[in-house]
């Protein structure tokens, strides 16, 4: 199976096997969570699901889940209440011990917030994002309050990280986040504690999110070239 096969396999997986009616659902960001909410489309198009609720993770969540007719809420809406069923959403790369790092799309702040916010955490990959540690191949991605941007990358680098302002493509100049902040990448020589590092980083004033998720418990399903669908609790 090519790369796109392999995440719609997984997502779709995800939606088939974990969402039920009338749940409150948070729906993730990138190219393979969002199969996830393409199949909820489906299905309620469908009359298979009913009665969901979903919260979005990006604009780019947002805009797909618009289109298919899937009802939103925020965290805080009285039908919502802070707290989440169950949250299926993509990952950079997944240790041996289920820690991730999330933010290639640059959506970890909100994220973090859904994921922790669920009862359950469906994460969707393919299987070349299984690595050994965190941070050494994919940057850890932290969400930087603008007017932070040079005492965030000193104390980055006191923690052994070279940190690099995310560009934008189509525009000139920085990524700017659907919260109006920047992004720095960071890359990390040698190994980290990510249960350490991710208190560490979101210590740092102005540093508002960072991309490890070391503390939320995740079901990972892993989707391998050869179709097969691997669950690791
Ligand atoms: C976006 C994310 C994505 O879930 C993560 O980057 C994985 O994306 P993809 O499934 O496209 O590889 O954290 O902020």
């Amino acid at each position: 199976m090519d790369a796109i096969a392999i995440k719609k396999e997984v997502g779709f997986a995800a939606a088939d096997e974990y969402i039920k009616s009338g749940m409150k659902i948070g729906l993730g960001t990138g190219t393979t969570a969002i199969w996830c909410a393409r199949r909820v489309g489906e299905l309620m198009r469908q009359g298979k699901l009913r009665d969901i609720l979903a919260v979005p993770t990006s604009s780019q969540t947002e805009l797909e889940c618009q289109q298919l007719g899937i009802p939103l809420r925020s965290l805080n809406d009285p039908e919502i209440a802070g707290e989440l069923d169950i949250t299926v959403d993509g990952a950079d790369e997944v240790d041996s011990d289920l820690c991730l790092t999330k933010g290639g799309g640059g959506a970890l702040l909100i994220e973090k917030i859904v994921a922790y916010a669920s009862k359950r955490f469906i994460v969707v990959v393919d299987s070349k994002k299984l690595v050994s540690h965190l941070g050494i191949t994919f940057p850890i991605p932290t969400e930087v309050l603008r007017l932070a941007r040079v005492p965030a990358e000193k104390a980055f680098t006191q923690l052994g990280a070279q940190p690099e302002v995310r560009l934008a493509v189509k525009k000139m100049g920085p990524v700017i986040t659907d919260n109006g902040n920047i992004l720095l990448d960071l890359t990390f020589k040698s190994p980290f504690d990510p249960r350490k590092m991710e208190v560490d980083l979101s210590l740092i004033p102005g540093v508002l999110g960072n991309g490890i998720f070391a503390r939320c418990k995740p079901e990972v399903l892993i989707g391998h070239p050869d179709g097969k669908i691997e669950t690791i609790r």
